[in-house]
């Protein structure tokens, strides 16, 4: 299986040193971006990713660049200590420049794990942070590994083994979890705004191009019977909403 680690640590210590204890417990290859090295500028609020297209941002290249390779990987890693009792703004400015993938998911068939370190507070709001972010890229199922580091001489890897072990299973199955009911609003949400008399255009491209505006959810993603109902029915409620 290929990893693909973000990590939104300027250093490699408290939160690599968790990285590496869930290393110890997968097997494959794993490539690394530090956001540290990659040097991406602050996102310069044009709104072209969203309004345009993510062609459009200034930063486009490079961010591009890690995009691809969260397509190409099996599993996502990503990483952040707690800074202010939110995530890095290395962290912060990556996830900025992705907000266009929230109008336009596409890693429906992803697995990731969330590793977020703290001295002493703020690890589940930033690693909760985190999973929110993801699942609004369209993320299939997101893991948790958030620890408090502060006054610990070693780290107690117990925990880090156990979730880190779920989620190799979990990429290693490639099965598909059901999606929660809150994934299936937001997708309704933004396929009811593509198909708007006046829609983002890049948004209604996409989800015309990519076919999923005939889709209950992502066709890669089984749906229950009750679930694709409900998907209809919040479908309809949105396109009169909106
Ligand atoms: C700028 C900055 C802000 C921080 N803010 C918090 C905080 O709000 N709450 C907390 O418990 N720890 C805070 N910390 C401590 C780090 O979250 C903690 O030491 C973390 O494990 C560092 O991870 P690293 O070794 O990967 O840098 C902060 C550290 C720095 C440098």
């Amino acid at each position: 299986m290929n990893y693909l680690i973000i990590n939104g640590s300027p250093r490699k210590k408290n939160t690599w040193a968790i990285v590496e204890q869930v290393k110890s417990n997968l097997e494959g290859n794993f490539e690394e971006i530090h956001l540290s090295k990659e040097d991406i500028a602050l996102c310069r609020g044009c709104q072209n990713c969203i309004m345009n297209g993510e062609k459009y941002c200034p930063h486009y290249n490079q961010i591009n660049d890690i995009i691809e390779k969260l397509r190409e990987c099996d599993g996502i890693i990503i990483t952040s200590p707690v800074y202010a009792m939110n995530v890095t703004a290395l962290l912060k400015n990556f996830i900025d420049h992705t907000a266009y993938l929230y109008h336009r998911q596409e890693f429906f068939t992803k697995k990731a794990l969330v590793v977020v370190s703290t001295a002493g507070a703020g690890h589940k709001k930033v690693a909760n942070y985190l999973d929110e972010t993801l699942r609004h890229w369209g993320v299939n199922k997101v893991y948790k590994i958030a620890i408090q580091c502060g006054g610990k001489d070693s780290l107690e890897t117990s925990k880090i083994d156990k979730t880190s072990r779920k989620f190799r299973k979990d990429v290693e199955s490639g099965k598909m979890h059901s999606p929660k009911l809150g994934d299936i609003i937001f997708f309704d949400v933004w396929k009811a705004m593509a198909i708007t008399d006046d829609p983002i255009k890049a948004d209604k491209e996409f989800w015309f191009e990519t076919g999923l505006v005939n889709n209950d959810f992502s066709p890669d993603v089984k749906l229950g019977f009750f679930k694709r109902i409900f998907s209809r029915i919040m479908f309809n409620i949105m396109k009169r909403v909106i």
